[in-house]
């Protein structure tokens, strides 16, 4: 009997083939939009391996309906959709995909800390507009990188990524993690702060935390008001992170300078308010959308099953 693998949306690359190609049967969510859950119970009932994306709530209904499953390949590094623990004690072993994706989500961070530095939302909109009627000395004045303190907080892989593309911009680099981490002092100098001298300190602030109980709301009403006038915040991890509604309450005053969002508080949903400000930086959630990332999470996703329905250790597990 051949083997089946259900994949919740069309991957990049050759991910399927492959799959295909030793022998599997591959079925994949044909709708250009999230699986509903109970689509989600009924297609994947009879399957022996789930490839699945951020946008899936892998909850303990759902694993309950896996009889057959053996593993579920997360396509993304976090995995805060997927209740681990109960798939864990079900002999359900869950993969993720770190590395691949790192170098992309760094270069979104600099992009995103630029696009709010030197105001290119706003250009870009004045253009696009015809409201660019002449050159002027005050024209969207913005803040330069030489000579600022980056504050990275999450100092892993993406963490550490992103902070190195920037201290070449001249900027000083100091770091908030759990764990100390000398690769950040080592290669960039970069020394190991609290969370609130971390926010009072730095003048770009950039977070690349997991998810989890620990991170819901790390950033809140109680130390996000310790960043300067002068700040900008860029988010390329998860929203729930911060507390969503007071940055918002922040930015409306002008309490610091911009902020910029690749992910947001309750996905794909938005906040109006944040519409309305000028100085914000609106993404997608498409820190890790290039061509070379997506297809290599989706390479690495389709390895991790293939491996595990042929006995073999996982080579990505978390
Ligand atoms: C994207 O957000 C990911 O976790 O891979």
């Amino acid at each position: 009997m051949m083997k089946k693998i259900f994949i919740t949306r069309e991957l990049a690359g050759n991910a399927e083939t492959f799959l295909s190609q030793k022998g599997f049967k591959v079925n994949v969510f044909q709708k250009d939009r999230a699986i509903k859950k109970s689509e989600l119970l009924k297609e994947a009932a009879d399957a022996d391996a789930l490839i699945t994306l951020l946008t899936d709530k892998i909850d303990r209904k759902i694993i309950d309906s896996l009889p057959k499953c053996k593993i579920i390949a997360n396509c993304a590094v976090g995995y805060n959709n997927i209740d681990v623990e109960y798939a864990k004690s079900k002999k359900i072993v869950v993969t993720n995909t770190p590395e691949i994706l790192t170098d992309a989500t760094a270069d979104l961070t600099v992009a995103l800390i630029l696009a709010c530095a030197r105001r290119l939302g706003e250009g870009e909109k004045m253009m696009r507009e015809g409201r660019f009627k002449s050159w002027k000395p005050q024209l969207l004045l913005g803040i330069e990188l030489t000579g600022k303190t980056v504050g990275i907080i999450g100092a892993g892989r993406i963490g550490f990524a992103a902070a190195k593309r920037l201290k070449p911009f001249g900027t000083k680099i100091i770091y908030f993690d759990r764990n100390r981490r000398e690769k950040f002092e080592n290669e960039l100098g970069a020394k190991k702060v609290t969370l609130n001298s971390l926010l009072k300190k730095a003048d770009i602030i950039s977070i690349h935390l997991p998810l989890s109980k620990e991170t819901h709301h790390l950033l809140d009403k109680t130390n996000l008001k310790l960043m300067n006038r002068n700040a900008v915040l860029v988010n390329t991890s998860r929203g729930e992170i911060i507390d969503e509604k007071f940055l918002i309450s922040l930015l409306q005053k002008k309490k610091i300078f911009a902020a910029g969002f690749d992910v947001y508080e309750g996905e794909p949903n938005i906040n109006p308010d944040l519409i309305k400000l000028k100085n914000v930086f609106l993404l997608p959630h498409i820190g890790s959308a290039t061509y070379e990332a997506r297809s290599g999470m989706a390479m690495l996703c389709a390895k991790n099953v293939a491996s595990v329905l042929s006995g073999k250790k996982p080579v990505t597990p978390v």
